[in-house]
C-alpha cells in the first residue's frame, strides 16, 4: 500500500512506449495496488503505470463517485478493438495539475484487455460516457500520448498551460483528427465534465 509520486509533465518518460507485461508477477501486483492508491489519494478517475514511472501497459480505472458506487477495473496489455463516434470532453490530468482543455474523443470504444489475474476480458463504453473517455486518455498514456495531443485549440490549451506554469503543447505531437473535429461540429453543445 504506497501512494507513489505522479510524474509531471515534461518528465521525457511520459512520452515513451510502454512495454507489455508477460508475467503478471508479485511486483506487477503490487504496481497495481501502488495505481490503485495514488489514484484514490490524488481523487483521479485513471492512472497509468508510466505517470508513476513505470513505463508498462497497465492502467486503473475507477469511475465510481464514492465509495459505494466504487468500479475499479484493471487493465493490462489493453487493445481498442473498435472506436466509434465523436466527442469534445474536457479533460485534465494528474500528470498536469488543474490544467483543464478541450480536446476531441471516441464516443464509444470496445476495449480487450487482461485482467489482475491475467484472464482476458472486452469491455465495451458508450455515449462518450467518462469511461469511455477515461479509457482512451489511460490508453494513451502508454504510447507517450498526452491529453493535449488530442486538443481542439492549440492555442487555447497553451494559454491554460501557460496559466499553470506549464511549457506549452509541442507542433509534433498534435493529432490530426480532422474527422473527429467535423463531427464534433455538427454535435449540439454539452455540459462540459472533467476528466482527471
Ligand atoms: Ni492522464
Amino acid at each position: 500500500m504506497t501512494v507513489r509520486k505522479v510524474v509531471k509533465y515534461g518528465t521525457p518518460s511520459l512520452r515513451e512506449k510502454s512495454k507489455e507485461v508477460h508475467k503478471i508477477s508479485k511486483k506487477v501486483q503490487i504496481l497495481i495496488d501502488d495505481l490503485y492508491d495514488t489514484m484514490y489519494a490524488t481523487n483521479g478517475v485513471g492512472l497509468a503505470a508510466p505517470q508513476i514511472g513505470e513505463n508498462l501497459r497497465i492502467f486503473v480505472i475507477d469511475t465510481g463517485i464514492d465509495a459505494k458506487s466504487m468500479n475499479p477495473i484493471t487493465f493490462i496489455n489493453p487493445k481498442i478493438i473498435k472506436k466509434e463516434g465523436a466527442v469534445n470532453s474536457y479533460e485534465g490530468c494528474l500528470s498536469f495539475p488543474e490544467a483543464y482543455s478541450n480536446v476531441r474523443r471516441y464516443s464509444y470504444v470496445k476495449v480487450k484487455a487482461l485482467d489482475i489475474k491475467g484472464r482476458p476480458f472486452i469491455i465495451e463504453a458508450k455515449d462518450g460516457s467518462l469511461l469511455a473517455r477515461a479509457i482512451q486518455h489511460e490508453f494513451d498514456h502508454l504510447d507517450g500520448v498526452l491529453f493535449i495531443d488530442h486538443c481542439r485549440n492549440r492555442f487555447e490549451t497553451d494559454k491554460i498551460l501557460a496559466d499553470k506554469g506549464l511549457s506549452p503543447t509541442d507542433p509534433n505531437y498534435l493529432l490530426d483528427e480532422k474527422e473527429l473535429e467535423e463531427e464534433i461540429q455538427k454535435l449540439p453543445p454539452v455540459e462540459e465534465k472533467k476528466v482527471d
